[in-house]
């Protein structure tokens, strides 16, 4: 039996990378999933899994989230997980380009995990709120401009802090993960664009930095943040919350 046996699970960004990784992982370990993006992969299927076709800016969209997840007969796990990135220098950024970030980033989290989160206050079973943050959000990247990006992800730690000390009460813990780079299209287009604003080719712009960047010295891959996304989904991760996980081969301990 899985250590997510019968629990109930909503997942955001779950059509591709992290997200898609993590809906594999929770459905092997026992879970129902509802599983939600604007692009959905329907190769994966199994009975213990929904997709719902949605945005995470869309309210309608993450009410019918929810809705899929109650007939599955709970809310017990909530990974807010749906991102975009942004490479732009701040002086370039504009209010419509931060937004588009933001919407997504920050007000997309908080709307998701709120929408989880009553659900998880009604069912009275206490709960899982976990969200995507980043390294980017920790400190400046050198090497991607990315202010609104960097912005968003610091806001979704401190997001997850202050849930946890609010929603303390009902039995639900909230969590951040910051991963550094993991091997997604996220990350394969974030590096296109600084490859070709340094003239250089992406291969041996990834190599010269994961060399001298990632103790490491490699990417990680989805299934890796997929596991630790289980571990805090578990009853293991009991006593943890109002924290950030780094998930970065050793990028930040430099
Ligand atoms: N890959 C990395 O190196 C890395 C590092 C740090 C943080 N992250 C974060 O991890 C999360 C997952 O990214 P990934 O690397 O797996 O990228 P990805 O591009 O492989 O997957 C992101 C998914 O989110 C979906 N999505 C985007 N906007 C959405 C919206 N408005 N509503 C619903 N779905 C939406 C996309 O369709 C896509 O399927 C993001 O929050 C990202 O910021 C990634």
């Amino acid at each position: 039996m899985g250590i997510l046996h019968d629990k109930v699970a909503l997942v955001t960004g779950a059509g591709n990378g992290i997200g898609y990784a993590t809906v594999e992982r929770f459905l092997r370990e026992g879970a129902k999933v509802v599983a939600l993006d604007r692009v959905i992969d329907q190769s994966l299927q199994d009975p213990q899994l929904r997709w719902i076709q949605g945005d995470v800016t869309k309210d309608e969209d993450l009410a019918r989230a929810v809705e899929l997840a109650k007939q599955f007969g709970g809310m017990d796990i909530c990974v807010a997980n749906a991102g975009v990135g942004q490479i732009e220098e701040f002086v370039a950024g504009s209010r419509a380009s931060w937004m588009r970030v933001i919407d997504v980033n920050l007000i997309g989290v908080m709307m998701t995990l709120q929408a989880a989160a009553r659900a998880m206050v009604e069912f009275g079973k206490g709960g899982r709120l976990l969200a995507t943050a980043s390294i980017a959000g920790l400190r400046g990247e050198a090497h991607a401009p990315s202010t609104a990006y960097a912005a968003s992800k610091g806001a979704v730690m401190a997001l997850m802090r202050a849930l946890s000390v609010e929603l303390g009460e009902y039995g639900i813990t909230a969590n951040a993960v910051a991963p550094g780079q993991i091997d997604t299209e996220m990350n394969a287009s974030d590096l296109e664009v600084m490859s070709a604003r340094l003239g250089r080719k992406a291969s041996d712009v990834r190599a010269d930095f994961l060399k001298n960047a990632v103790p490491l010295r490699r990417m990680g891959i989805p299934a890796e943040v997929a596991g630790l996304f289980t571990y805090l989904a578990s009853s293991e991760a009991s006593f943890v919350t109002g924290t950030t996980f780094r998930i970065d081969g050793g990028e930040l301990a430099i």
